[in-house]
């Protein structure tokens, strides 16, 4: 039995992530703003999977909300997989956005999954063990169009996963860095940011368990 830490918990590809590893007998701390959506989410998952699930409410867009993950990513019982899939997208493309909305952006999308590795890390470098996913998006390859600063942000994710990944020190003691690059997936990202693809063909739509399993097998 290991423990996992999920952002994002709560819908969509976090919450597939959850629910796989807590039928994978993970014991879980589920991360997201929403405290009541965390508690039904942890409610669920014991009942299901018999795991400890514990639920840790905070904002990654702002400081405070990060070093709370932090302070736990750096306390026992450690965690052996961090999964850094909270992340939002814009509406309008750019510059036609608002500074603070961008702002929010970065802090999400990047500072929290730097901060998170940051803090996870050299755990499990010192206990010679540990995976981190980081989830970007297909989109880090520059397809541009869509939320223009959004693809910019993965890119980002993706690049420091990889550089991560690769150091000597994560590499020497046995700690795996992945990046999730999924498609178009059915949740609630795209409606909670106003952005319409109902135009979209529905071959094109990935389902978030099959993102979070398939994901799961790779790691
Ligand atoms: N859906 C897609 O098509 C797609 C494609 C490629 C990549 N992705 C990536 O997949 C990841 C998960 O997205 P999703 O599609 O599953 O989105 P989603 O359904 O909107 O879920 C987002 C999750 O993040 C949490 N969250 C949002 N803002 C937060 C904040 N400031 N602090 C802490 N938690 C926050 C939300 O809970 P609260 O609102 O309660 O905080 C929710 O649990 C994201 O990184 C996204 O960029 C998605």
């Amino acid at each position: 039995m290991s423990l996992a830490l999920v952002t994002g918990a709560t819908s969509g590809i976090g919450r597939a992530f959850a629910r796989h590893l807590a039928r994978a007998h993970h014991d879980l701390i589920v991360v997201a703003r929403t405290r009541h959506r965390l508690e039904e989410l942890a409610e669920d998952l014991k009942r299901e999977s018999g795991v400890r699930v514990e639920i840790l409410p905070a904002d990654l867009s702002t400081a405070e909300g990060c070093r709370s993950v932090e302070d736990r990513l750096a306390a026992p019982p450690f965690v052996d997989l961090l999964v850094n899939n909270a992340g939002i997208m814009l509406r309008e493309p750019f510059p036609y956005t608002r500074d603070a909305d961008e702002e929010r952006l970065l802090a999400v999308n990047v500072r929290a999954v730097l901060r998170l590795t940051h803090a996870a890390l050299p755990v499990m470098i010192e206990r010679e063990t540990g995976r981190i996913v980081n989830v970007a998006s297909f989109s880090a390859h520059g397809s541009g169009g869509l939320a223009t600063t959004y693809p910019a942000s993965k890119s980002w994710v993706l690049a420091f996963s990889e550089a991560v990944g690769r150091s000597a020190g994560v590499r020497r003691a046995g700690v795996g860095i992945m990046a999730l690059l999924p498609g178009f997936t059915r949740t609630e990202l795209h409606e909670r940011s106003g952005i319409d693809l109902t135009g979209l063909p529905r071959w094109m739509w990935l389902d978030a368990d099959r993102v979070a399993d398939a994901a799961l097998r790779d790691l």
